[in-house]
């Protein structure tokens, strides 16, 4: 009798224990790769409609970045009506989503593209022009469900003051019990060092701060986001915030680095530009199948700095089948460097003779290089290579 009853008490410890997992993480099974897309915010801020977004939708697709894995067509701040309805329930702002939500998350469907959207977890948004979901997250998560909705920014701006840490469980939770697998993209900017304990409540967390389209701000963010390099993992991301890329604010070189960055730390790319009007260099720079492969490479590990000396440094981290990249980085302005890095810098047996592709010229040179190498890099500039020890 007494055995029966310890037996119980056993299984009545795991049952409670599995259910306390169960709902507590959100375990929802993607971004088992870093998630690939649009979002309207970095280059249209608040000026969004139904017609942008849908051309948008088409630009994605006839661009061809579609089909090089941008799969996330997302609306940032703005989109809802000022109030929500005397059910409490969010709508499409009248004025410029006159059609609804639902209607547009179709339409995006309808291209084969899945459909984001925006909230935050507090009383408004960041723009103040909507309402955020604080109190209300069961109730938005099954409307963003019931539109179609496959990802979710959630933001954290006008709070009630409580804990990072306790709010954005909640629309886990939420999410869990929408009745739809949405992507839950958490954004609170690093304050509680997400990295630590986002991986249980969310696919992907914020870092850093809002990026700004300069070389300063984008490597300011992916300074701080190499700091938690460790804590990325297949299904929950490190996200030094959206890409800059073709918005204007730095030189072609300096969008290679910037692109090149964030592919290798495992970074979300979406796009922040404007795809309908993508000018030639900044569409070679989105659509570099090398680079994306690296950013999506199984492994799903964030390469970190390796080697830093001044404004010269070394990133590296492996790649699935053994290859590692390697990134050289001149962050000065003071002319062409010469950068050296060894074999045990990038994690190579020193006697391994490996061969070296650049990923930007698509080139892979003649003959194996052993022991070390040392590259010319221009200012402002990377060089991205894969290396594969034979
Ligand atoms: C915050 C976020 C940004 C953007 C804006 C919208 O600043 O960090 O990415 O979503 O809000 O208001």
């Amino acid at each position: 009798m007494e055995k029966k009853q310890a037996l119980q008490c056993v299984v009545l410890f795991v049952c409670i224990s599995a259910s306390w997992i169960s709902v507590e993480s959100l375990g929802n099974g993607l971004g088992l790769t870093p998630q690939m897309g649009w979002n309207s915010w970095n280059h249209f801020g608040c000026n969004i409609n139904e017609k942008l977004i849908r051309q948008t939708a088409d630009a994605l697709v006839s661009s061809g970045l579609a089909n090089v894995g941008y799969e996330y067509i997302n609306i940032d701040d703005c989109w809802a009506n000022y109030n929500r309805d005397k059910w409490g329930n969010l709508h499409g702002n009248d004025a410029t989503f006159p059609s609804g939500i639902k209607a547009l998350a179709d339409y995006v469907h309808s291209k084969g593209l899945k459909f984001g959207i925006y909230s935050s977890a507090g009383t408004r948004t960041c723009s103040g022009r909507m309402p955020g979901s604080l109190g209300y997250e069961k109730q938005d998560a099954k409307t963003f469900a019931s539109w179609g909705v496959d990802y979710l920014k959630y933001d954290n701006c006008n709070t009630d003051g409580s804990a990072e840490k306790q709010r954005f469980p909640v629309m886990t939770q939420a999410l869990r019990a929408s009745g739809r697998n949405i992507f839950y993209s958490m954004c609170e900017w690093g304050y509680q060092e997400p990295a630590k304990w986002g991986a249980e409540v969310g696919n992907s967390w914020r870092t850093t701060t809002d990026i700004k389209d300069t070389w300063s701000s984008m490597l300011f963010n992916i300074d701080i986001n190499d700091g938690y390099a460790k804590y990325a993992r297949p299904g929950g991301w490190n996200d030094p915030d959206m890409l800059e890329v073709g918005n204007g604010g730095m030189s072609y070189n300096e969008y290679v680095a910037h692109f090149s960055l964030w592919a290798i730390s495992k970074a979300p790319l979406i796009i922040g530009c404007d795809v309908i009007n993508l000018n030639k260099e900044a569409h070679s720079i989105l659509a570099n199948k090398e680079v994306i492969a690296i950013n999506q490479d199984s492994l799903g590990v964030q390469a970190n700095k390796v080697k830093k000396y001044g404004d010269l440094e070394v990133w590296a981290g492996p790649l699935s089948g053994g290859r590692k990249v390697v990134l050289l980085l001149n962050r000065g302005n003071q002319g062409t460097k010469l950068i050296t890095f060894n074999w045990a810098d990038v994690g190579i047996p020193p006697n391994s003779a490996a061969t070296l592709r650049d990923v930007w010229l698509h080139y892979t040179y003649k003959k194996t290089i052993r022991h070390k190498l040392t590259v010319r890099v221009a200012p402002h500039s990377c060089r991205l290579f894969v290396l594969q020890p034979v």
